[in-house]
């Protein structure tokens, strides 16, 4: 007798063809039973798989009334023939010779058969990965991490670990979370203050001097206290850095990881993404497939300020409506320009150097820096990136300026020791995972979040 998955009955036709009529044993949960007394029907999950398989009972069942009473949630082992059903909605089914139950699902069992909201299930998170939705969300988490590394290291990118502990803000935006051990003594520890990392970028840069491409894939931590559907405390990022690449030379990178990644879901889940299409958002799969066969528009900032200044000339009203070239957008003018002018996604580039960090190349205007930001419709920013000021003398004086010189001298070093032109930038992995599903929330694409305000478990 053959032990097997859903997963691989539904991949695989050579194991299904020789396991037709035949026994085969399963474990799983119960997901729906019913039945009218001399036929019934169960819906199996067995983790494998997206999809359910279904049980059927009957007088053929040798424990027909036990397995009646087997309810929602309950773990099982059974045993059945695999009959295929060409002509029914699924392409086979188990005939149940019997079934045993191995963990019993109580009765206050939060998950009930009808659909239930997303803040209800945030508040069972350690349950929620057994509804349809988030198992999947998660399965497609797994895949895209994997698409991620994939796609780097077919071109040779080596995988960089960069500390979760650090001692500086990489980004300079003074929203770090102190590491302490000792609530009368901070620097009990170290013997200095350690904050949580919020960007690997000034740890892996070295390394793309000495390995050319390189990435970090790893936690970040943020304590901004905005409380939005976008902003977690704790989320993933992806950061690549290239040695011997200038601005244009990032962007393409982005736009082929971007597609890469997005075509590997597509392929890999196929089922979960049809899901997605038809109960979050049904211009999904439209969308994603626009992405792929468009090519990534370009704007200055200073572009885009007209734009903006247009747009509230003719009557839109932003809530920030104080449009002028050196202000720092905001989340609803980014959204404006990739949704109502470019209507998909694009670059945002050369922005005021006043509004980025220290390290992003100084333009030749002297007054912009060549960053790109790619806004995608939905959420806005996926991408922060930018080319490096590699001119040391450049650097060290913005350093200086910033107050970071000292403490980031071995930063510093490295435009010292053999400096060259590199570029690179950080992906919001739970964003991304927000776009790619459809989903609205961050808090709803990720296992345990951590937002503002919250942290439960
Ligand atoms: O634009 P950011 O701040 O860029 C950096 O950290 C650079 N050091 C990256 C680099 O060049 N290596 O952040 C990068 C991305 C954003 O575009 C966004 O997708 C995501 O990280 N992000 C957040 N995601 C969730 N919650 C938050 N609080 C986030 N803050 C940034
Ligand atoms: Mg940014």
């Amino acid at each position: 007798m053959k032990e097997v998955t859903v997963y691989e009955l539904y991949k695989d036709e050579k194991l299904l063809e020789e396991l037709k009529d035949s026994e085969i044993v399963l474990e799983g949960w119960v997901r729906t039973n019913r039945d009218n007394g001399s036929l019934g029907f169960i819906e199996l999950n067995d983790g494998s798989f997206f999809k359910n398989l279904q049980l059927v009972y009957d007088n053929n069942t040798v424990n027909f009334e036990e397995v009646s009473h087997f309810s929602n949630g309950d773990a099982i082992q059974v045993r059945g023939i695999l009959v295929l059903t060409p002509e029914a909605k699924q392409p086979f089914e188990l005939h149940l010779i019997k079934g045993v139950i191995l963990g019993k699902c109580q009765d206050d069992y939060p998950l009930q058969k009808k659909r239930h909201g997303f803040e209800f299930l945030r508040d069972i998170a350690h349950l929620r990965m057994r509804t349809n939705t988030f198992n999947a969300l998660f399965r497609v988490r797994s895949t895209l991490s994997y698409a991620i590394h994939k796609f780097f290291f077919e071109r040779d990118f080596v995988y960089v670990h960069t500390p979760i502990i650090t001692t500086n803000d990489a980004e300079g935006a003074g929203q770090t979370f102190k590491v302490i051990t000792d609530d009368k003594n901070p620097n009990a520890f170290f013997g200095t203050p350690s904050v949580l990392t919020v960007s690997g970028q000034l740890h892996v840069e070295p390394f793309a001097l000495a390995f050319r491409n390189v990435y970090t894939f790893g936690p970040t931590f943020r304590a901004e206290k905005s409380n939005t559907t976008r902003h977690a405390a704790e989320f993933w990022m992806i950061e690549p850095e290239m040695a011997f690449t200038d601005l244009n030379g990032n962007m393409s990178v982005i736009e082929d990881f971007i597609k890469y990644i997005i075509k590997f879901v597509l392929e890999k889940n196929k089922e979960e993404m049809n899901f997605f299409n038809t109960f979050i958002d049904k211009d999904l799969l439209n969308r994603l497939n626009h992405v792929l066969n468009s090519k990534f528009e370009v704007m200055p900032y200073t572009k885009a300020i007209e734009y903006l200044l247009k747009a509230k000339e003719s009557g839109h009203k932003f809530e920030n409506n104080d449009i002028k070239w050196g202000m720092d957008l905001q989340s609803e003018h980014e959204r404006y320009l990739t949704e109502v002018i470019v209507k998909g996604p694009m670059f945002l580039i050369d922005f005021p150097k006043e509004i980025k960090a220290f390290y992003m190349k100084l333009n030749k205007d002297n007054k912009t820096v060549a960053g790109c930001d790619l806004l995608v419709p939905g959420v806005g920013e996926l991408v922060g990136g930018s080319q490096r000021e590699e001119d040391y003398e450049k650097l060290k004086a913005k350093m200086e300026e910033v107050g970071n010189d000292k403490e980031l001298y071995w930063y510093l070093d490295t435009r010292k020791y053999g400096g060259c032109v590199h570029s690179g930038f950080g992906l919001g992995f739970d964003r991304f995972l927000m776009y790619i599903t459809g989903i609205s929330n961050i808090r709803d694409t990720q296992p345990y979040p951590r937002t503002f305000g919250s942290i439960k478990y």
